[in-house]
């Protein structure tokens, strides 16, 4: 186990209700409620080591993506390692479901840090990982740190765990993928992630704050997003959308430029996974994708890069008006896959 995390020989709790999520077998404490085979919509939050089961389709998409950029290199080239760090991992469900579902040839090119700062999480994790060890067995040194350094972080067949605040574990080390899944908004963590993405990295997020999202709390809009929004049938692609603007804007302040790959509103939060690249050229041109959705008679709407002051009324903004999604990573991804 990783320096500080000991699978917890006293787990209050522990083992819980078993479940099976994707291909991998989960610990739930015993207050949650069993989930149905396909939960939806805000579960109740139970404390430290909840794991929420109505984010199941979205560590579904997180095991294929990862799987894609290792399959097709379009992250690393020549076969080089990955290395993933979920930064608020919580029990460990997604790095677990990484190294349990990424087809096992795959396996020896991914690096996998686990980090939260709750302990009782962290316990349940690496528990959970000594009782149901992934089918492939991986064993790997770690890389050199960022700085050239050897890094002391320990493997324990696959997962490096660690108990850091999120910030300090990415300021501390470069990753290809970062994974960022917080409770409520990700904004604190935004900077962190993309500071230590390499060159060309991944970044995943998820964000509970749909209130501010969508713009039914105008005030937290305005003030977390710097944005204002109309709560109508577009309200949760204008969520998906302000989510992308801020990811974008904030990268492009450190030189990086970002592609989405996947984004979407799902049940009861919005999770989008971004390519970002260094690039100053291409982190200018980031404006262009970023504009308003004007509701415009005779036509649903449309979108404008500035509103006029007579369509400002009937425009939500700023949003990212560009693509979405990646055609050709997004269509690879289907049902066979998993
Ligand atoms: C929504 S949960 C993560 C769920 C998890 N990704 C999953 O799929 O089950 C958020 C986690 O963030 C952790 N957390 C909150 N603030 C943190 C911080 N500053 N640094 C590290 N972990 C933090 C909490 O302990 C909690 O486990």
């Amino acid at each position: 186990m990783g320096e500080g995390v000991q699978p917890g020989e006293h787990l209050t709790g522990w083992p819980g209700h078993v479940w099976l999520e994707g291909r991998t077998i989960v610990h739930m404490q015993e207050e949650q409620e069993r989930p149905t085979h396909m939960p939806r919509g805000p579960a109740k939050r139970t404390g430290p080591g909840f794991l929420n089961p109505a984010m199941a389709p979205a560590r579904t998409r997180s095991v294929m993506l990862l799987a894609d950029a290792l399959e097709h290199d379009w992250l690393v080239k020549d076969g080089r390692p990955i290395r993933a760090l979920d930064a608020l991992c919580a029990t460990g469900v997604r790095i677990r479901r990484w190294r349990n579902e990424i087809p096992g040839p795959l396996q020896q090119r991914l690096r996998i840090t686990a980090n939260d700062l709750d302990e009782f999480a962290l316990g349940w994790a690496a528990r959970s990982h000594e009782l149901h060890p992934p089918s492939t067995p991986v064993q790997h040194e770690a890389e050199d740190d960022r700085h050239g350094q050897k890094s002391s972080a320990v493997f324990d067949n696959g997962l490096h765990f660690q108990r850091l605040d999120a910030r300090m574990a990415m300021v501390d080390a470069a990753y290809q993928w970062v994974d960022l899944d917080p409770f409520g908004s990700p904004i604190q963590f935004l900077d962190a992630a993309l500071q230590s993405l390499s060159r060309t990295g991944v970044l995943e997020v998820t964000a509970t704050d749909t209130a501010a999202l969508t713009g039914s709390s105008a005030s937290s809009q305005a003030r977390r997003y710097q944005a204002k929004g109309i709560v109508d049938e577009y309200a949760h692609d204008d969520a998906v959308r302000l989510l992308l603007a801020t990811v974008a804007t904030t990268a492009a302040r450190l030189d990086k430029v970002v592609t989405p790959l996947l984004a979407l509103f799902d049940g009861h939060h919005v999770r989008i996974s971004l390519l970002v690249k260094t690039s100053k050229s291409e982190a200018t041109a980031i404006g262009k994708s970023i504009g308003w959705r004007v509701r415009t008679e005779g036509a649903p709407y449309q979108f404008v890069q500035h509103p006029t002051p007579e369509q400002l009324p009937k425009a939500s903004g700023p949003l990212w008006i560009g693509p979405m999604w990646h055609k050709d990573i997004a269509g690879r991804m289907t049902e066979d896959m998993i």
